[in-house]
């Protein structure tokens, strides 16, 4: 694939991203003993694998960020801590990150259009943001109304995943 050079800094983003993914499943599987959870978080989890493999075969490995330890580490506390509070918390986490995720997706989708000729590229996102959205829809049905801690930690997860993403931008 003919990947142009001005979106390398959000492919970055998005491997960066993936990887925080696959470890928000590893960290809510590493404590949660609730069959539906499990079965929701490997389900997930493999998708999510899916999507980093399909990232890092359009990255070239220099590009990656340099910080791949800390997304891995603060994506294993993303599903680790709710997972300890309990099945509600872990599917409005869900929720609120691929609430960020669809639209960062989505940013990437027009820039791209703008751009013109990257229709393989172009298809690739949406096909990542496609999942990304089914995995919201599939949380938001599971978790009902958003209580003000919800709200709280959604905007802790949202400024998380902002910073996150300026960071892995450049480095
Ligand atoms: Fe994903
Ligand atoms: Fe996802």
């Amino acid at each position: 694939m003919n990947i142009p050079h001005f979106i390398i800094p959000d492919l970055r983003t998005d491997h960066a991203g993936e990887t925080g993914a696959v470890n928000i499943y590893k960290g809510i599987l590493f404590v949660s003993k609730n069959k539906e959870i499990i079965k929701f978080a490997q389900s997930h989890l493999k998708t999510e694998k899916k999507h980093l493999e399909l990232i890092e075969q359009i990255l070239p490995n220099d590009e990656r960020s340099k910080l791949l330890f800390l997304w891995k580490f603060l994506g294993f506390l993303t599903g680790l801590i709710p997972a300890l509070a309990g099945k509600k918390l872990i599917y409005a986490t869900i929720y609120f990150v691929e609430s960020f995720v669809e639209k960062h997706y989505e940013e990437q989708i027009i820039k791209l259009r703008k751009k013109s000729k990257q229709e393989e590229l172009i298809k690739l996102l949406e096909k990542l943001k496609n999942d990304e959205i089914s995995h919201k829809q599939e949380s938001v049905q599971r978790f009902g109304k958003l209580s003000f801690l919800l709200k709280v930690w959604g905007n802790i997860v949202e400024m998380g995943s902002k910073t996150a993403v300026m960071i892995s931008y450049k480095i």
